[in-house]
């Protein structure tokens, strides 16, 4: 199988010095990555900025901003049965990053935001029956609603959220706790573990997913 994971932040710059970004550490779409290479998959990882080694036999893409991850995603969306978008993704980025450094003697900067492409819903519209597309959702309250809310909303196949309110998981940490989302109305718990064990859960869930998803498809004919 081809895989494609996103991982990691992505930055939005302000000025040729400071950008936008968020706590991600990009451990949880790496190990990810490195569980589906060790399950004998073809594993390309599309990584914003993080201090993390290459998983062994992955083909490592690196960008910065929400927009070069969104070209290194179409690039390569099409030829993969399987794409994991654990990538956090900048919401906003400056209308106008400022061209020189902005200068501290000039007051606090007023600055226009836009909306970043959103990745997962853009590709997701074109999304083939045999390809399987599962998203994260980073949540602190209302993970449940706010999932399903981002399942549906995106068309995806599964939704892995997680609580990045609390320090023992989620954003930074080495641990995880999942709640799967499916498409088919199923839901699976991933209890508290390393998020190379959720990664391994994760990846075993999304393939039990893709046998229902395969065997409706033969009723439906
Ligand atoms: N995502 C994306 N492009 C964006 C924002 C998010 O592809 N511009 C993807 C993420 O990689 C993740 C999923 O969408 O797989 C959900 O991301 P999340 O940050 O939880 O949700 P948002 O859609 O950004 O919604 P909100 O900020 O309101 O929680």
């Amino acid at each position: 199988m081809n895989v494609l994971v996103t991982a990691g932040p992505t930055r939005e710059a302000i000025d040729p010095v400071r950008f936008v970004s968020n706590r991600s550490s990009g451990k949880m779409g790496y190990a990810i990555a490195a569980a589906a290479r060790r399950a004998g998959h073809t594993v390309c990882l599309i990584s914003g900025p993080v201090a993390l080694p290459a998983p062994r036999g992955v083909e490592v893409v690196r960008v910065t901003t929400a927009a070069e991850m969104l070209a290194a995603v179409q690039r390569r969306v099409r030829s993969c049965d399987l794409l994991v978008m654990a990538a956090a993704v900048a919401d906003w980025r400056p209308k106008q990053p400022a061209r020189r450094k902005l200068k501290k003697q000039d007051g606090p900067p007023r600055i226009t935001w836009e909306p970043t492409p959103d990745i997962l819903q853009t590709v997701a519209q074109r999304k083939t029956a045999r390809q399987i597309f599962c998203g994260f959702a980073a949540e602190t309250h209302d993970l449940a609603r706010e999932a399903q809310r981002k399942l549906r909303a995106k068309n995806l196949d599964a939704i892995a959220a997680n609580d990045v309110a609390r320090a023992d998981r989620g954003f930074e940490a080495d641990h995880n706790a999942l709640t799967i989302f499916f498409a088919d109305g199923c839901v699976r718990q991933v209890g508290w573990t390393t998020k190379a064990r959720a990664a391994r859960v994760l990846l075993r869930e999304l393939a039990a997913y893709a046998d229902r998803k395969k065997s409706e498809n033969i009723f439906e004919k």
